[in-house]
């Protein structure tokens, strides 16, 4: 299970503190953007804690994120740190929707915390009812199976939906594996995996797909039978001196996924008539008064018939959304 997102450690609160000072001596002035509410009406300086409160409220409006009391007490010890006009100077310009601060900042504040076939309680229904009934539906249309991984930090749980995809295609009679080819589809099948983050070094790495084998990282709950997808690509040295294994997907995997950023918040999909869309491990991190727009523009990327799934621990109420249990989780079907 992830790390809260909103409880760092002093580490990345350091790195923050770098980033911020960062922003505040550069220049030239970002462009202005339309909301210029000042951050106070009055001379007097802001104290750390309520410079931490109008950035965190500055990063609610931006990402969704919801603020907590340890994050402002945490950012608040930060910014004791930073003279007050640069403080000042940096809300000043992230109350201008200067962006490029907000990103960074949300870069330390969130956590990229994930791994290959992550949650196989959600996973094994998907594999077993999920993929079949929807390849059958698309048997009789398009032959083009479109997924979503929403919010898919470092890439492994788009990668682990074009392998559970691919494979269901198989067992279907759509594709067919072998370890000289990897995937092969057949009879004119589509397969199409968009994964998307808001944080532009997860997507790097997604885009990247090289995957480090260590006990704790991507490869830490591989079923059995999943090695044939991977391939080493050399050693590296690890965190504690060891030798680490660099692994890669099969080019016939990585060939149906593509990444790009997208903020949750955004008013409208990236992507259209979706069969599937997974956004877990985020929602818990987003303002529950947020979360329902959020809920709204991805269920908008669905087709009829198309299913979202979200974290076992999210709260769903969207009228166009009919749950389906299977095995004590929740599939919400596309009405
Ligand atoms: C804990 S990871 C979950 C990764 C994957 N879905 C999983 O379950 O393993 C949460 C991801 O949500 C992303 N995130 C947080 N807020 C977001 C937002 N407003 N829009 C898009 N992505 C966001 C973070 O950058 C992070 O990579």
């Amino acid at each position: 299970m992830a790390a809260p997102a909103m409880s760092k450690d002093n580490d990345s609160l350091a790195d923050m503190l770098t980033a911020l000072r960062q922003f505040t001596r550069r220049s030239p002035e970002p462009p202005a953007a339309p909301a210029l509410q000042p951050v106070r009406d009055t001379a007097a300086p802001l104290t750390p804690e309520e410079s931490a409160k109008a950035l965190l409220a500055a990063i609610n409006r931006f990402a969704g994120f919801r603020s907590t009391a340890t994050l402002e007490r945490k950012l608040g010890q930060v910014l004791r740190n930073v003279p007050g006009e640069e403080i000042q100077a940096l809300l000043d310009r992230v109350e201008r929707g200067a962006q490029q601060e907000l990103i960074a900042i949300v870069e330390d504040l969130t956590n990229h915390e994930t791994f290959f076939f992550r949650d196989t309680m959600q996973l094994d229904p998907i594999a077993r009812d999920i993929l079949p009934e929807l390849i059958a539906y698309q048997a009789k249309h398009e032959r083009h199976l479109r997924i979503w991984s929403a919010a898919c930090a470092t890439g492994e749980e788009a990668y682990t939906l074009a392998v559970m995809a691919l494979d269901a295609l198989c067992h279907a009679g759509h594709a067919k594996f072998d370890q000289q080819h990897g995937y092969r589809l057949l009879n004119g099948w589509k397969l199409d995996v968009f994964g998307s983050d808001i944080s532009r070094q997860a997507i790097r790495i997604a885009k990247a797909a090289t995957y480090q084998e260590s006990s704790f990282g991507s490869f830490r709950q591989m079923p059995d039978g999943w090695r044939r997808v991977f391939v080493p690509i050399g050693n590296v040295s690890g965190r504690y001196g060891n030798d680490v294994t660099n692994m890669t997907l099969l080019p016939s995997v990585t060939a149906h996924v593509r990444f790009d950023t997208f903020n949750l918040m955004s008013r409208n999909p990236p992507v259209l008539d979706m069969d599937l869309v997974l956004c877990r491990n985020v929602l818990i991190y987003i303002d529950v008064a947020l979360q329902p727009d959020a809920i709204n523009m991805i269920t908008r990327s669905l087709r009829k018939g198309g299913y979202f799934v979200p974290s076992l621990v999210d709260q769903i109420n969207e009228r166009q959304l009919r749950p389906r249990w299977i095995n004590r989780c929740a599939f919400y079907e596309k009405r």
